[in-house]
């Protein structure tokens, strides 16, 4: 079921002229609920115009810190987002759900040094890893690179700076900017060279065992395929996109039937029937199933289930492993049925 628990903001607090900080209080009783590991995000819900938007956003506080906060930036025309931004006050109730996400850090796996690469808004999520790993080791090297436009659009500088003057010998931060050029920083955009510069030059002493990347998806990508050709393990690398570039749904043309769907959700099964062009997800909500889900573009985790039995072939996928894959989830959000009965379960994950 997709649970959301109305959570009270506490602050908005600007941290570039575009993107506020939101905090958020936990009550006692639900400090359970909402317990989280760094690297995790927080599924809102808002009533727009007489429909449900819902969006993920990533926590910035580290996990045990009294209050949730998210960072949201503004996007052209974006709807949570501009809301976020013009709209919230303190004061004001957030629909959110219990945490949730891959792209974490597990702080009782011990880590030599981490090495961090995010842009713009993907700093959030990062700036929890970071200063879990820096407390949760006292040997940890962390490092940083950091790329935004220039340092007035820079979200969380304060809070990097702090850390850096409380973690002197063990935290290095790289800032990248592509329209200004600063004193001690880099000029240009996170890729290849930038990659190497750390790890090849400025950090050669370091054997990095972990990566998390957070950022558009050229650069995850630029950033994976070099990691890769330095011979890094995949195991050792963890990314998180925000949002991810359309891909056509060819399946939809070249499908024609219609399949029999069950779905096993908090311990019912809902039995339908639908037409193959269409997506499982959608026709999970169009049968007023409370499946969960976030983001309907492949790139949060929310909406995955298990198919244990028929088949089902997925549009995209940036999160599902070919190992997973294989053990028969999928992204609900992007599959289509493709045998004429499928089953699936959202509890069994
Ligand atoms: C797992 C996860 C974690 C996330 N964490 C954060 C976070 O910590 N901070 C944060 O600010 N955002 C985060 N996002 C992105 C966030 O969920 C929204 O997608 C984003 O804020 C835009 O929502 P909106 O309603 O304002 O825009 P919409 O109304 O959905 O979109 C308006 C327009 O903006 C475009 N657009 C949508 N998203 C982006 C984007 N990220 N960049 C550029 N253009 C875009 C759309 O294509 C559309 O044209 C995260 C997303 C995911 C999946
Ligand atoms: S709802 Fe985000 S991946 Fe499906």
């Amino acid at each position: 079921m997709s649970a959301f628990y109305p959570l009270e903001v506490t602050q908005v607090r600007k941290l570039t002229p575009d993107s506020v900080a939101v905090s958020l209080r936990v009550p006692e009783d639900l400090r359970g609920t909402f317990a989280f590991e760094a690297g995790q995000y927080l599924t809102f819900r808002l009533l727009k115009d007489g429909s449900e938007i819902r969006r993920a956003y990533s926590i910035a506080s580290r996990p045990g810190a009294p209050e949730l906060t998210v960072a949201v930036k503004k996007v052209p025309k974006g709807v949570f987002s501009t809301y976020a931004n013009e709209v919230l006050r303190a004061g004001d109730r957030l629909e959110a759900m219990p945490p949730q996400g891959r792209f974490v850090f597990n702080a009782a796996k011990p880590v030599k040094a981490l090495l961090a690469l995010a842009a713009g808004s993907g700093i959030t999520p990062v700036l929890s890893i970071i200063r879990t790993a820096l407390e949760a080791g006292t040997d940890t090297r962390v490092v940083l690179a950091y790329g935004n436009r220039s340092a007035d659009e820079t979200m969380f500088r304060p809070e990097l700076e702090a850390l850096k003057a409380e973690y002197a010998d063990r935290f290095s931060v790289y800032y990248v900017f592509s329209r200004s050029s600063e004193e001690g920083s880099l000029f240009g955009r996170i890729d290849s060279s930038t990659l190497n510069f750390i790890t090849r030059n400025k950090h050669k002493d370091l054997t990095f065992d972990r990566y998390y990347l957070c950022g558009p998806e050229g650069m995850i990508e630029l950033a994976e395929e070099t990691l890769l050709g330095q011979g890094v393990a995949r195991e050792q690398i963890l990314h998180e996109l925000f949002t991810s570039a359309e891909v056509t749904d060819t399946l939809q043309e070249a499908l024609e039937g219609k399949s029999r769907l069950s779905v096993t959700l908090d311990g019912v099964v809902h039995d339908l029937v639908m037409d193959q062009k269409s997506l499982v997800l959608d026709a999970v909500l169009r049968a007023k199933i409370d499946a969960p889900y976030s983001c309907q573009g492949g790139v949060c985790s929310t909406c995955i289930a298990r198919v244990t039995e028929g088949k089902a072939q997925m549009v995209k996928n940036q999160i599902l492993t070919p190992g997973e894959i294989a053990e028969g989830l999928i992204l609900t959000c992007q599959a289509h049925p493709t045998s004429p009965d499928l089953k699936i379960d959202y509890d069994d994950v």
